[in-house]
């Protein structure tokens, strides 16, 4: 480790920000200073996960952070996990750095390609070749095995393992321990159960469960992927795919 530490702003100060604060005390405390969260719902000055700061709404943080030299790390999700990809465009545009959370202890190959703000738990195993997009969360113990394509604004749940050229497009959620077949393909926005067993292709915007996993419903405002029609808007955000 050398120079001094990065400072840090998080966007969002919900679960998916304290567990990533969690993940910089574990590992990166010589690399990064956090300073605080924007959010809409904390009042500002009040304390945060892990007691750090609410710097000011999401707006504030927008205006402010652009020419700081702060890092940024966006922790919107999962319900908002769509105006995490609306900032991060803005962001990249702005020539904003994107922290990156790969816990030591997970393994990911130096072939594998892995997007900007991503948080990668310990005991996460990413193989050969695997390509992986922004925006990515992979909880304790996932597989994402060889030549695996994973969308943007990705979550994967603890224990997940997807088997090798399996692929995942943009916006789905798997949850824990959902098991893919070789080469199987889940569109985009789709979310699976936990424990779900993917041998078949998934189509977009659905809730899939079961061993098969098969669809239960269409997606609603209320679970924890974007609507599809908030995916169709989100298209193209990211640029080329
Ligand atoms: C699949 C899921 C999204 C469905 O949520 P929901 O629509 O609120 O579902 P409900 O609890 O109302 O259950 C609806 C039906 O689906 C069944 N079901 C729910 N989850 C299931 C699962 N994982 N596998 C198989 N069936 C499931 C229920 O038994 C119920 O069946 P019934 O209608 O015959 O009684 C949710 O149950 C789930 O598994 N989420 C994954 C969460 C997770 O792993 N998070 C990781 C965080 S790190």
């Amino acid at each position: 480790m050398s120079g001094s530490p990065t400072l840090l702003r998080i966007f969002g100060a919900g679960l998916r920000a304290q567990v990533a604060v969690d993940q910089i005390a574990w590992h990166f405390k010589e690399k990064y200073v956090v300073e605080g969260y924007y959010d809409d719902k904390l009042p500002v000055g009040s304390a945060g996960p892990n007691g750090f700061p609410v710097l000011g709404t999401i707006d504030q943080g927008v205006a402010e952070t652009p020419g700081s030299g702060a890092q940024v790390y966006l922790a919107m999700g999962t319900y908002r996990s769509w105006r995490s990809c609306e900032l991060f465009a803005e962001f990249l545009a702005k020539g904003l750095t994107f922290a990156r959370l790969i816990a030591p202890t997970a393994h990911v190959s130096p072939s594998a390609v892995i997007g900007e703000n991503a948080l990668i738990f310990g005991g996460v195993f990413v193989g050969s070749e695997a390509v992986v997009g922004h925006l990515f969360t992979a909880h304790g113990g996932t597989v994402v095995e060889h030549h695996c394509t994973v969308g943007h604004n990705v979550l994967l749940g603890p224990g997940v393992t997807l088997a090798g050229l399996t692929q995942i497009e943009d916006h789905c959620f798997l949850g824990s321990g959902t098991s893919s077949k070789p080469r199987t393909r889940v569109a985009s926005g789709t979310m699976t159960g936990a424990g779900s067993v993917v041998i078949a292709d998934l189509p977009p915007g659905v809730i899939a469960a079961g061993v098969p996993a098969v669809r239960q419903r269409d997606v609603t405002e209320n679970d924890e992927v974007p609507h599809p029609s908030v995916v169709k808007r989100l298209q193209g955000i990211f640029g080329e795919q």
